[in-house]
């Protein structure tokens, strides 16, 4: 329930419209429009006593996307959310606005020069389009070589989020997916290296994987791909999902050379809606070149007062989250940000410690450059009668935390693991209450032997976005 709602006073007169509905005693309608509509009041109630039975974003470990912003920031968007961001024509400081942004981003990650890029609903649009960029470039190479383009592949490791596999299927390219293995949930250039031929368009490096939140070897990749160049003749781009990482690394590993300082590096995806800090849905794709932009993929139209250019793949969205977006990268700064992301690595690095100290708990990479999140699992020598999915219920069921249990990838499908986000609105003294509450999860299911097959049947798996 919204604290509007909490406060308001329920009026006798609003009681009355209330109950000329009947809501109360009908539930609410589900499956057509309505004949008759109802009062402001009743429709906000019935979304608003539905809401409370959702998760609280806050308990939310599971996700990378931003569940606080600053009241100045929420009042941005609140004042902005009937501007239709495609109107470039007739709302032109957004559209500067969205372009500050891109050259922030392009800067940050130490484009050579002038480039381009776009603000798109999240990464997953942002990985589309620089992908279709990969493909449509390969082809190009490939017809001015008169040689044939029917068979193009795309590489990368089981270690990437499913939406690779989604544009492999979406556009007809075959995915070369480097498969993980127990205690390796990365992957480098060896791994790499006998999937790349002549027809591949690119390969997909990640900085901050979504199961461990730790980073491929981007450099041992470019330095392959370098070679490949060299000793070959075949140019092949690595475009880094940064969907996590993109606003992470700069920050707190400013000395990793994983952007446009590597050659080969033609494209990055960042979410400004993970540690960008900015509600959903907001991503960013940003070339290295203008050139790296495949120009077939730019649509030029004048319906809307002047003639503009786009390249995404929708069309009419918000422009709440770009100013929201803006407002972050000015009001923290790189400052700011820096203070935010060593906050969350120390709370983060402080909870690893506990876990480790009060369960029978294996931190995975905690030594390794990584996202602000605890990746750990039941010790293979741990003598317990629970596995991971238990304590994931057990700590829901006993104090509303919402704790991601998920196997691994292909190969690596016998490893469980738990992993919890410790964002900004973590703060040292829920960590240490979220250990302790980790900790009194494995009691319980010690005494009761771990979770009943009942329980166990309700246990929501997943590694949460
Ligand atoms: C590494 C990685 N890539 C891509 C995505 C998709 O991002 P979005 O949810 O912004 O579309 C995610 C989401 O968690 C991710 O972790």
């Amino acid at each position: 329930m919204s604290e509007a709602d909490r406060t308001m006073p329920l009026s006798r007169a609003s009681l009355a419209r209330i109950e000329g509905r009947n809501w109360l005693i009908e539930g609410a309608p589900r499956d057509e429009i309505p004949a008759e509509g109802v009062e402001p009041i009743v429709a906000m109630r019935i979304i608003n006593q539905e809401i409370v039975l959702d998760g609280i974003p806050e308990r939310n470990l599971a996700t990378f996307v931003t569940t606080w912003m600053e009241p100045e920031a929420q009042q941005v968007i609140a004042e902005n959310l009937h501007r239709n961001f495609i109107d470039h024509a007739e709302y032109p400081e957004t559209a500067e606005i969205e372009q500050r942004c891109i050259r922030m981003l392009a800067k940050l990650y130490h484009a050579p020069g002038e480039t381009t890029g776009a603000r798109t609903q999240g990464s997953s649009e942002a990985i589309m389009l620089g992908a279709l960029s990969l493909k449509w470039k390969w082809r190009e190479r490939r017809e001015a070589a008169g040689k044939p383009t029917d068979k193009p592949n795309l590489v990368f490791g089981g270690d990437v989020h499913v939406v690779w596999e989604k544009f492999c299927r979406y556009f007809d390219v075959e995915p070369r997916i480097v498969p993980l293995q127990p205690g390796k949930y990365v992957i480098g250039p060896a791994d790499v290296e006998p999937h790349v031929d002549e027809n591949t368009i690119g390969v997909a490096a990640v900085l901050g994987t979504t199961f461990t939140g730790h980073s491929d070897d981007i450099g041992g990749i470019n330095d392959l791909l370098v070679a490949i160049r060299d000793e070959r003749g075949l140019d092949v781009p690595l475009h880094i999902d940064a969907a996590s990482g993109g606003f992470v690394w700069p920050f707190i590993y400013p000395d990793t050379a994983w952007d446009f300082r590597l050659e080969q590096v033609r494209s990055i995806n960042v979410s400004g809606h993970k540690f960008g800090m900015v509600y959903p849905g907001i991503g960013w794709l940003i070339f290295r070149e203008k050139a790296d932009l495949a120009e077939d993929l730019v649509f030029y139209e004048n319906y809307l007062g002047k003639t503009d250019a786009t390249f995404t793949l929708n069309f009419s969205t918000g422009s709440a989250m770009v100013l929201a977006q803006y407002y972050n990268l000015i009001r923290f700064g790189h400052d700011g940000y820096t203070f935010v992301m060593e906050v969350m690595k120390k709370n983060s690095q402080y909870l690893g410690g506990r876990l480790a100290e009060v369960g029978p708990f294996e931190i995975v990479g905690g030594d390794a450059e990584q996202l602000p999140v605890v990746a750990f699992r039941i010790a293979d020598d741990a003598d317990v009668p629970y596995d991971e999915f238990d304590i994931a219920w057990q700590v829901a069921a006993e104090r509303g935390w919402m704790l991601p249990a998920y196997t691994m990838p292909k190969n690596a499908d016998d490893v469980k693991m738990l992993r919890a986000l410790v964002k900004l609105n973590l703060s040292r003294e829920l960590v240490g209450t979220l250990a302790d509450d980790i900790a009194q999860a494995c009691e319980t299911l010690e005494k009761k032997g771990g979770a009943s097959k009942h329980e166990r049947k309700k246990v929501k798996t997943g590694v949460g976005y």
